[in-house]
């Protein structure tokens, strides 16, 4: 697939299921991510994949988030929180590990969601689909540690990867070039 169209046709699925990537079509999409630019080569992005019925161990955290967050929560939506790991055969939650130094943390935030978006388009050349997304639980300090984050580092995305059998609209952005 050539750069350019790739770049113009790639949507987020609406819904995935199997098959999952390979094992070697997911290393080459972890490949894509790790060329995104990246000031001073700190390597900050961390990727932590929850596959088959490991996806319970997220779903399970994330359904505390929301107990932690609302008490009395009702059983059947800690169940939908709890089924959001579901959505996909494979999920990837990607973190931003933040050093302290002279790179700010917005840059080292940035290069994780630039890896990100590289490897959307990856997944894309490769067949497969993919949705980015992120919610209370990429907040929650216990998220962060299920993916061996400490609670000052981030989660970027929580990407859903799979094989599309409903994609999303492909909406054109209004573009403004303001020229001084
Ligand atoms: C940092 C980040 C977090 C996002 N989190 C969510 C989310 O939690 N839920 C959601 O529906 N979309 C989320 N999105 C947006 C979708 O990934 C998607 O880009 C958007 O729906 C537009 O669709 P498109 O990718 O097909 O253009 C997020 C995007 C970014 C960059």
């Amino acid at each position: 697939m050539d750069l350019l169209e790739g770049i113009q046709s790639r949507t987020s699925a609406k819904k995935l299921d199997a098959p999952a990537p390979s094992a070697a079509h997911l290393e080459q999409i972890v490949r894509a991510g790790t060329r995104a630019p990246d000031h001073g080569r700190l390597r900050p992005w961390r990727f932590t994949v929850f596959e088959g019925a490991a996806r319970e161990k997220l779903g399970d955290a994330m359904a505390n988030c929301l107990r932690s967050r609302v008490p009395n929560s009702l059983p059947e939506h800690l169940d939908a929180e709890r089924g959001k790991a579901m959505r996909a055969p494979l999920v990837m939650v990607v973190g931003a590990k933040i050093s302290k130094g002279k790179i700010p943390e917005i840059e080292q935030v940035s290069a994780v969601s630039a890896a990100i978006q590289n490897m959307l388009l990856a997944a894309h050349a490769l067949g497969y689909g993919a949705m980015w997304k992120t919610g209370a639980a990429a907040y929650d300090p216990a998220v962060k540690e299920l993916c061996g984050l400490a609670p000052e580092d981030h989660i970027v995305g929580i990407v859903y990867l799979g094989t599309v059998t409903s994609a999303g609209p492909l909406v054109e952005a209004p573009i403004e070039i303001k020229r001084v």
